[in-house]
């Protein structure tokens, strides 16, 4: 087992990575100084079926008491992420408080489960502890560490939200091998995002590897995750609260990307993952553009590497024009604010801003398929 450590003074906390730690569970809560509390462990039907034994048993050990709460079944995980759901929880805990044992909360799933508990964890009594044990590849190499929480609103997601420091992460990689296909290629898109932005190394690894031979070499793997969430760690420590211009760089890709997503909601065409990955091509394109990408052959080793993970090189379904609204622009304002993040060269991103419109535009009628 890894420990990479979070600091940020008296919210500090520890990312332990390993495989089969939920047999250990209880161990590594008691050893954490959780043992002693009332958890309300918060996680969905389909993903506690798969980990329940594992918990119950190591918890009994150890005699941590927990009560399940368990998300709607709704036609998506996202569907979830809501006020109501988060009300819910809330009159949970107010349910079991001032009993013996004082509350936590626990949230066993993706990053659905995880933001949702945060919130409600960050809010409630203004703040008790929490602990994420992330059971999705975006959730161990990205939404479990950093303390981003919160639930979406009808006009748009995660606008009801705060940061808010869990007391520990737990990713046991083992409990990835239930993930389906499309999931694991959702995740790799924000691994291969951190080797363009920071880590040389990681990416020249995807680029050789790719998804099979990685699923299947777990030290390698292991390896990855634990990259992944060192440098999410360390950008966290730098500009927690998404101040100084240091985490922002974590966008890369998700300016275009979340217009691909946003644009194409109601077809729900494509995964974060999937868009992100369209979006870093995007930001590609538009650092070439501008002259500000330095290395020509950079665009070419991401889409072999993204071929490499099943991801898709071009957006469909939607225009490039309602792509370029969704970033927001709309056919009236000629000049309008942005912010990308764009490459310079492998392992190095900068903040541009205010590019202009047609140049956005041509780039996502490139990448459109
Ligand atoms: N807080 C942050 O910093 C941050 C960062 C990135 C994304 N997010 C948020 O995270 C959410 C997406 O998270 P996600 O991609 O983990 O999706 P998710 O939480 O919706 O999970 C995806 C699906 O996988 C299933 N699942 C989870 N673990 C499984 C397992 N081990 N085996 C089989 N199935 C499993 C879930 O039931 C769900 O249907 C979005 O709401 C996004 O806004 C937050
Ligand atoms: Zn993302």
């Amino acid at each position: 087992m890894k420990t990479i450590p979070v600091r940020l003074k008296e919210r500090s906390y520890d990312i332990l990575i390993g495989q089969n730690l939920l047999g250990s569970i209880g161990t590594s809560f008691r050893k954490a100084g959780l043992a002693d509390r009332q958890f309300i462990l918060v996680s969905q039907k389909n993903i506690w079926a798969l980990f329940e034994k594992k918990i119950s048993e190591s918890f009994a050990k150890e005699q941590i008491q927990y009560k399940l709460f368990l998300l709607p079944s709704l036609k998506s995980s996202e569907a979830c992420k809501t006020q109501a759901v988060w009300s819910r929880l809330i009159k949970s805990l107010a349910s079991l408080d001032g009993k013996n044992r004082s509350l936590a909360l626990l949230a066993l799933g993706g990053g659905v489960v995880g933001d949702l508990t945060g919130f409600a964890a960050a809010v409630y009594r203004r703040g008790i502890p929490y602990v994420q044990i992330p059971t999705t590849l975006t959730a161990q190499v990205d939404s479990a560490i950093g303390g981003k929480t919160g639930v979406d609103l009808p006009e748009g997601k995660n606008l009801l939200g705060c940061i808010y420091q869990p007391a520990m992460v737990l990713s046991d990689i083992s409990a990835l091998s239930s993930l389906p296909d499309r999931h694991w290629s959702d995740g790799f898109a924000e691994v291969i995002k951190y080797g363009m932005i920071q880590d040389v190394s990681l990416f020249e690894l995807l680029e050789k590897t790719g998804l099979q031979a990685l699923r299947g070499d777990a030290e390698k793997f292991e390896e990855v995750i634990e990259r992944c969430a060192k440098i999410k760690a360390d950008t966290v420590e730098a500009d927690e609260f998404d101040k100084k211009g240091v985490r922002i760089v974590l966008n890369f890709g998700h300016t275009a990307g979340h217009a691909i997503e946003a644009a194409s909601a109601y077809s729900r065409a494509y995964t974060h993952g999937e868009a992100v990955g369209v979006g870093m091509l995007v930001a590609c394109d538009i650092s070439r553009s501008l002259g500000v990408l330095k290395d020509a052959n950079l665009t070419q080793r991401l889409e072999k590497t993204l071929m490499k993970f099943n991801l898709p090189l071009h957006f469909k379904g939607v225009s490039a024009g309602q792509v370029l609204e969704a970033i927001g622009y709309d056919k009236k304002s000629i000049q309008k604010k942005n912010r990308f993040i764009l490459p310079v060269k492998l392992g190095k991103v900068t903040v541009v801003k205010d590019i202009p419109s047609e140049v956005i535009q041509s780039a996502l009628e490139g990448r459109k398929g």
